[in-house]
């Protein structure tokens, strides 16, 4: 059995000035114990202006949280104005980038083609992208969600190859659980973790998908925690509104207390 290092991601989205987030993270840093930030990763994800601000914090407090940023220009640089370039954001010790957040696909009109250039920008900068994928609560109920999910991450996918299993993340957001309080069942949430698993297989071989993490997403509390990661293919979560809240965030980290 592939030994797979679970991924706790906190996404702020918009929320969380420069100073509320460096709170936030002295908070739940008082919080945590060593103990449970041991074999897992844990990665905060703040806005980009709060960047900078986290960064200092996590190397002068020496605190074992990774930084991730919730999007990313694809290009390198040039006239895009308002964007920000993943050089830039290699710059600050970002090591994660969230691509294709359903957010980002329904009120900003990424498709899968901009998706996947993102991804590719991510790559070609040695940081790790979070690709979102998940189906909405109409592609569900008419039974196509499995369809929606593996076509999001063959365009998603396309042209792209992974050495390193570690250095790419999926993420199984199912759009009708995100914010809602509506979370996928501990087995559904599984069962397409394992749906997204046998897909990366296919085409990327056995041994490449078996040590490729695949995080829930979706209304994901300190409550919840435990049997969502109970599912042998779901090896982390990606945990927006419950990580805005430091007492719930840690938690959720520290959830095999
Ligand atoms: P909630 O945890 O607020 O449902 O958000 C999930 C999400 O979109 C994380 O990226």
């Amino acid at each position: 059995m592939a030994e797979r290092t679970p991924i706790i991601a906190a996404n702020w989205k918009m929320h969380k000035d420069h100073l509320e987030a460096i709170q936030l993270v002295q908070k739940v840093a008082y919080h945590l114990d060593e103990p449970d930030y041991e074999g897992q990763e844990v990665v905060v994800c703040p806005s980009f202006v709060a960047l900078r601000s986290v960064q200092t914090l996590l190397q002068s407090e020496r605190i074992p949280i990774t930084l991730g940023a919730q999007n990313c220009h694809h290009a390198d640089e040039g006239a895009f104005t308002g964007e920000v370039s993943v050089p830039m954001l290699a710059r600050l010790d970002v090591r994660y980038v969230i691509v294709g957040h359903s957010e980002r696909r329904a009120l900003f009109d990424e498709d899968d083609g901009v998706v996947n250039a993102k991804l590719q920008a991510v790559q070609r900068y040695g940081l790790r992208p979070i690709l979102c994928v998940g189906e909405s609560l109409e592609q569900r109920r008419s039974g196509s969600a499995v369809d929606v999910v593996t076509g999001q991450l063959a365009a998603s996918l396309d042209g792209v190859s992974v050495e390193d299993p570690e250095s790419l993340v999926i993420a199984y957001e199912p759009v009708w659980a995100i914010g809602t309080g509506e979370t996928a069942t501990a087995d559904d949430a599984q069962q397409m973790c394992a749906t997204i698993r046998e897909y990366l297989a296919e085409h990327w071989g056995q041994v490449l998908s078996e040590n490729i993490r695949i995080q829930y997403g979706g209304s994901v509390k300190p409550g919840n925690i435990r049997s969502l990661l109970a599912g042998e293919d779901v090896d982390g979560a990606l945990v927006g509104g419950a990580s805005l809240s430091s007492e719930d965030f840690a938690l959720i980290v520290a959830h095999r207390r």
